[in-house]
């Protein structure tokens, strides 16, 4: 699957994020290495701090049908905002857990994008290593 296929799949799960608080629709989309894609957008709520994000809803979604950190290539993540897409702190937390730290990260809005990795957005992270 190309870049721009997995940022168009992440562009259409963004439709159908739930942010009437924020107004601030995000979309992501998870390739694994078997080629089977998870969708995912912010869903939020009227108590705020239960507001799932995107990439979360995304991940957790691959998860819950059985696919593991070892399994995933890339996630994209797309917003309509004039900044690109960046994982809140609370993402990388998670992603960093869930994703290699190579895998591939597209952040995009609607005019441009980037590719980077869990690495180097959150060097340094706390993990199950450190509990071990
Ligand atoms: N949000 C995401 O879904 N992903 C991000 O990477 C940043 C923020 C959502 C959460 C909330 O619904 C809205 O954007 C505003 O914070």
């Amino acid at each position: 699957m190309t870049d721009q296929e997995l940022l168009d799949l992440a562009f259409k799960a963004l439709e159908n994020a739930y942010a009437p608080y924020s107004n601030y629709r995000v979309g992501a989309c998870v390739l694994c290495k078997d080629g089977k894609t998870f969708p995912g957008a912010n869903i939020e709520n009227a108590s705020y701090g239960a507001t799932n994000c995107a990439e979360r809803t995304a991940i957790f979604s691959a998860y819950a049908n059985g696919y593991r950190r070892d399994d995933i290539e890339a996630i994209a993540i797309v917003c309509e905002g004039s900044t690109m897409a960046s994982p809140c702190g609370i993402c990388r937390q998670v992603l960093s857990e869930l994703i290699p730290g190579d895998a591939k990260m597209i952040l995009a809005n609607r005019e441009k994008s980037m590719v980077t990795n869990i690495e180097a957005l959150l060097p340094l992270s706390f993990g199950s290593k450190d509990l071990q």
